[in-house]
């Protein structure tokens, strides 16, 4: 059976971009995949957090996992911190991984022409190693993520490759060979405020984003917001119309229409109405996750949940872990 491994950050609460580009994704594998759903709160120190916060956004996300769908008879749910080969496989793929390679991310030429690399941690550069870590350790052979992560599933393929030719032998490679999974549609949902940069949830205008906890009259009043263009027109023309586009892409993922038919249901009508519609229908999917993320958070049995997945995955990861040590002679 292929093996499935991604993560989300709890360095706030998802968006519905995470769900449509990721979480929707990670419920429909289950069924079919051997499937390890990571809380990737080593991640998320990147960047300085409030630990109360952290440990709060830590569970919070854990809940929704299993709020939106995810089973763990299925699926092996854990927090990264809690199996520490993550962290020690990641310094092995940091000592085979060059400078070059990791300034050459746009993530990183991202975050540090905003802030100086002066005032960005030097694990801002170095963290694709320990998300190259996260999936080699449970060999996962498919990645689902959203479009802004292809650049680092190249790089997991060119270091596995690497590592492999370095370290192993043809017949006995070390490490599987990953792919990315990317959704065919809803791969890169777009901030509600500015339609050409993707929505974010450490996005600094909370209007540009949808939180998959915010209350219904907020989702209701954010999409009403949300910048379109005047033509008044409801098409799918990403290019001229990236607004209206980019809501059609959210309305297709949460009510299994299609683009073609919602342009079709909305010829004759105006963005109001098309927005209220929309709108209602991010609050059907989102509230009863909401409902039932609280009543998980109020419960004994997340945590056992946690450590029964953290259990799970410390097996597999510690075996890959310690072919990676004999492999490089530690
Ligand atoms: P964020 O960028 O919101 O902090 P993460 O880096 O934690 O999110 O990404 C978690 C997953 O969600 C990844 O698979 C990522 O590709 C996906 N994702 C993030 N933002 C979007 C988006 N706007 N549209 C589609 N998928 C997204
Ligand atoms: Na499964």
């Amino acid at each position: 059976m292929d093996t499935i491994f991604s993560g989300i950050q709890p360095s706030g609460i998802p968006t519905i971009g995470n769900y449509i580009g990721a979480m929707q994704q990670f419920v429909a594998l289950q069924e079919d995949y051997n499937c390890y759903y990571c809380i990737v709160d080593e991640h998320a120190i990147t960047v300085p957090q409030d630990r109360l916060k952290l440990r709060e956004q830590t569970l919070g996300l854990a809940a929704l996992y299993l709020a939106v769908g995810l089973d763990p008879q299925k699926a092996t749910i854990f927090i990264q911190s809690e199996v520490s080969a993550h962290a020690e496989a990641a310094w092995i793929v940091q000592c085979n991984t060059t400078i070059g390679e990791l300034e050459r991310m746009t993530q990183f030429k991202d975050k540090s022409l905003k802030n100086g690399r002066t005032g960005v941690s030097a694990a801002l550069l170095t963290y694709p190693p320990l998300m190259i870590a996260d999936i080699i350790l449970y060999n996962a052979n498919l990645v689902p993520v959203g479009d802004d992560q292809k650049q680092h599933l190249e790089l997991t393929r060119d270091f596995v490759e690497r590592f492999n030719k370095r370290y192993g032998t043809e017949k006995q490679p070390i490490l599987i060979v990953p792919e990315v999974k990317i959704p065919e549609q809803g791969a890169r949902i777009m901030s509600l405020q500015e339609p050409t940069k993707k929505m974010s949830k450490s996005d600094v205008n909370a209007k540009g984003y949808i939180s998959m906890l915010d209350e219904p009259n907020v989702i209701r009043k954010k999409i009403r917001s949300a910048v379109t263009d005047s033509s008044g027109k409801i098409e799918y023309d990403v290019e001229n119309k990236p607004g209206i586009s980019n809501l059609l892409t959210i309305y297709a993922a949460v009510s299994q229409k299609t683009i073609p038919a919602l342009v079709e249901q909305y010829a004759e009508a105006g963005y109001g109405e098309f927005k209220a519609d929309l709108g209602d229908a991010i609050v059907a999917v989102l509230e009863p996750i909401q409902i039932r993320q609280k009543e998980l958070l109020a419960s004994d049995e997340l945590n056992l949940i946690l450590d029964d997945g953290a259990e799970r995955a410390r097996r597999v990861a510690n075996k890959t872990l310690q072919k990676m040590r004999n492999g490089v002679g530690l």
